[in-house]
């Protein structure tokens, strides 16, 4: 039912996909006036009744949106967040009326901030927690004080996604399934073959691994399912090493070096659960005198512009993009439905795509 709901969901972004500005101001959700109200799950509304009778004729520009992005430093989110402002006033709510508030990584700062959307009664919520295993809190605030939630990147377990739908509730959940970026990374390197990739001839691709925030499904996802393309190629695997780089640059670089200084010519790839992290890496790999392509390979996930370029350069093998565009619609989309009492599926997937040097320019060119 999941994934009949997700290649649903993913034809109607498709369609969605229009044109994107630039504009990136945001702003911090004023102090609350007034304490939250309590969350009492009976207070939440069924799908079919809780239309604002304002939005109902399709009038969202006096609507209040709260965004909460986990962390705007994030490179990734930092595309989505943009995407999504710039897509909401497209929809017609008013830049005024968009308030996007910066977690800065910490659960207790976000949870202040959502807090404050309550008081000061936004009429929808668009959520990417800073920690997943929050939401069931988060939701019973946020439903039962009657406001409708989107949840974005970060996505709840499956007990907290069914009690949306056991319940009705207006909330939803908007991503990718993290399996399939994880795939694609392995399988960039399982068509190398592993003649090419298995410098050291001992039989094994040699790997590292460089891991997002283990809270985050995306992070345990792409660690598991990148290795787990290898061994279903039918190839043999070695890691050497597997660190925690939290999503950032800098540890990507500075976990990298030390992999590199430690088990020197042994690491033949290096896996990152995302660009950001495979960047650090990259100039990791370049300090220590490797070359990519023809001593070790690269992989990450998000196809930022700089990775793009990196593939089409040959310092990175490859990535794997990570629709914020299509992502960031969606949950608009979402948003708005709710607002008009249209209602959402409670899953609302996306599909990621393999970027080699082949096609790094044509993704390069769609991003533009
Ligand atoms: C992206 C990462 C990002 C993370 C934030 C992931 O889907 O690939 O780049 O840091 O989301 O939650």
């Amino acid at each position: 039912m999941k994934k009949f709901l997700a290649a649903m969901a993913s034809t109607l972004m498709a369609v969605s996909l229009v044109g994107c500005g630039s504009d990136t101001s945001a702003g911090t959700p004023a102090p609350a006036a007034t304490a939250a109200p309590a969350a009492t799950a009976e207070a939440a509304a069924p799908a079919e009744s809780a239309a604002p009778a304002a939005a109902a004729d399709g009038d969202l520009s006096t609507k209040k949106v709260g965004v909460c992005i986990y962390q705007f430093s994030d490179n990734f989110m930092t595309l989505f967040r943009n995407e999504l402002q710039n897509y909401l006033v497209e929809k017609g709510f008013s830049k005024d009326n968009i308030t996007i508030a910066d977690g800065a990584n910490d659960q207790a700062t976000q949870t202040n901030q959502i807090d404050n959307f309550i008081s000061d009664k936004y009429d929808v919520l668009i959520i990417n927690p800073v920690q997943s295993s929050t939401a069931a809190t988060i939701t019973d605030k946020v439903v039962g004080a009657g406001i409708p939630l989107v949840y974005i990147n970060r996505e709840p377990d499956e007990a907290e996604e069914k009690r949306w739908a056991d319940n009705k509730w207006n909330v939803t959940y908007v991503g990718c399934d993290a399996r399939q970026s994880g795939t694609m990374q392995g399988e960039i390197i399982a068509d190398l073959g592993l003649d090419t990739v298995d410098l050291n001839k001992n039989g094994k691709i040699d790997y590292v691994m460089v891991e997002g925030d283990p809270e985050n499904v995306d992070a345990q996802y792409r660690t598991e399912f990148s290795v787990k393309a290898l061994t279903d190629a039918g190839l043999e695997v070695n890691m050497l090493d597997d660190q925690v780089g939290m999503w950032q640059r800098e540890e990507g670089q500075r976990l990298v070096a030390n992999m590199l200084g430690q088990h020197a010519n042994d690491i033949e790839v290096v896996f990152c659960n995302n660009d950001a992290m495979a960047l650090g890496a990259l100039e990791a790999i370049k300090s220590a005198g490797r070359t990519t392509g023809t001593d070790i390979f690269l992989v990450g996930v998000d196809a930022l512009d700089e990775a793009c370029e990196a593939v089409l350069a040959g310092t990175m093998t490859g990535t794997v993009f990570n629709d914020h565009i299509a992502q960031s619609h969606s949950a608009a989309d979402a948003a708005v439905n709710f607002l008009t009492g249209a209602g959402n599926e409670y899953y609302i997937g996306c599909d990621y795509k393999k970027v080699t040097k082949d096609n790094a320019q044509e993704i390069l060119d769609s991003l533009k």
